[in-house]
């Protein structure tokens, strides 16, 4: 019997990648997505990949009677919640926005789940709830700091609930706090749709490259850092969706140690800014227009992962560079132009 798994925000960025992953690997997906933050056709491009259309649940998982009627009898073996808006700014002009819907969402799933322990639970977390961290690179047990935007306070909330909750219920969840995802597959027929403009470093660059957007404004040059500009990890989307297949085969077989597991998602490898410029610009054969600007506010200086325990506990590594990752952002969005074109 194929294993039944419910990817929540399924038709969004990592959503969509894990669910290419998962269907190559034979699982059953079913896809719970309002489009909140992204496009119907996502599911082509799934349907063009994979060679299956999973069946797709146009569901606010905020609202509980809506939820409980979608999942209602569904039988999951797992969920994989992505679910939930992700802008730091908007966060900061609409914090109820995001309390409600990333928080209601989560508890309407473990109610769901509560009522269903067999079913493993797996939780988008993120590497904000670290803030600027003390030491690098970033362990699981560096202490969580105070959250800069109600975006990352609702990650932090969303991690003591769960825990709260998997405890008392003796549940099977894992909350997975990823670095800085970037690229698309390589087909380039899935990959990130910011809708507006991008306030992510890598689709500023590969919108800017295209000619959509003016020269990349460099956030700072004068951090304690080699090069004066800030450092991140940043990590290809298709690993992170390996790593949420990992994770979620663990919960199925029953492998986990507590009812709530912890893992950083990253490549342990941080980059700054102009080394990032240097890959897009070596990976692709493209020229980038930039200029430095003052720092943006709430930017840390420094992330990047200690990925000890996902190496020893999940026998997982990132396989793919930056490099990998830049060629892969481009070719999407290249893609996108010309579907636009076509359009
Ligand atoms: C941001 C979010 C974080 C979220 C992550 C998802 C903030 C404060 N944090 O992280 O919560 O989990 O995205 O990927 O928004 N940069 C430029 N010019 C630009 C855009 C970015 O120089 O036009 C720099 C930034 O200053 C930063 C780096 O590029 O040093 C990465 O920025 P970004 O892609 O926005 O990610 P984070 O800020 O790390």
């Amino acid at each position: 019997m194929k294993k039944r798994i419910l990817v929540t925000g399924g038709l969004g960025y990592i959503g969509s990648h894990t669910t290419v992953e998962l269907l190559a690997r034979g699982y059953e997906v079913i896809l719970a997505d309002n489009l909140s933050n992204t496009r119907a056709e996502v599911l082509d491009g799934i349907h063009s990949i994979a060679g299956i259309r999973p069946e797709w649940l146009n569901v606010d998982l905020a609202d509980p009677m809506a939820c409980r009627e979608a999942l209602q009898g569904r039988n999951l073996d797992g969920i994989i919640h992505f679910a939930a808006f992700k802008a730091v700014g908007e966060s900061v002009q609409k914090p109820l926005k995001y309390y409600q819907n990333n928080l209601f969402s989560l508890m309407n799933i473990l109610d769901y789940v509560k009522q269903n322990p067999n079913c493993g639970l797996i939780f988008s977390s993120s590497c904000t709830v670290y803030g600027q961290a003390d030491n690098l690179p970033i362990t699981e047990n560096a202490p969580v700091k105070a959250a800069e935007s109600p975006y990352g306070n609702t990650k932090q909330i969303g991690e003591e609930i769960l825990s709260e909750i998997a405890h008392a219920a003796k549940l099977k969840t894992i909350a997975l706090r990823y670095f800085n995802p970037i690229g698309a597959h390589a087909s380039a027929k899935i990959g990130e749709l910011p809708l507006g403009v991008p306030q992510n470093l890598v689709p500023f660059i590969t919108q800017s490259a295209a000619g959509l957007r003016g020269p990349l404004s460099v956030y700072g040059n004068d951090y304690p850092t080699s090069d004066g500009t800030a450092i991140r990890d940043y990590i290809h989307v298709l690993d992170l969706a390996q790593a949420h297949i990992i994770a979620l085969e663990r919960l199925i077989e029953n492998g986990q140690e507590s009812p709530m597991e912890v893992f950083n998602l990253g490549t342990g490898h941080g980059s700054s800014v102009l080394e990032v410029i240097q890959a897009f610009e070596r990976a692709t054969g493209q020229l980038l227009n930039w200029t430095f600007a003052p720092r943006r506010a709430g930017d840390i200086v420094a992330a990047y992962a200690d990925t000890q325990r996902a190496t020893e506990v999940l026998g997982w590594t990132a396989g793919k560079s930056l490099d990998d990752s830049m060629r892969d952002a481009w070719a999407w969005q290249c893609a996108l132009n010309v579907a636009k074109k076509d359009a």
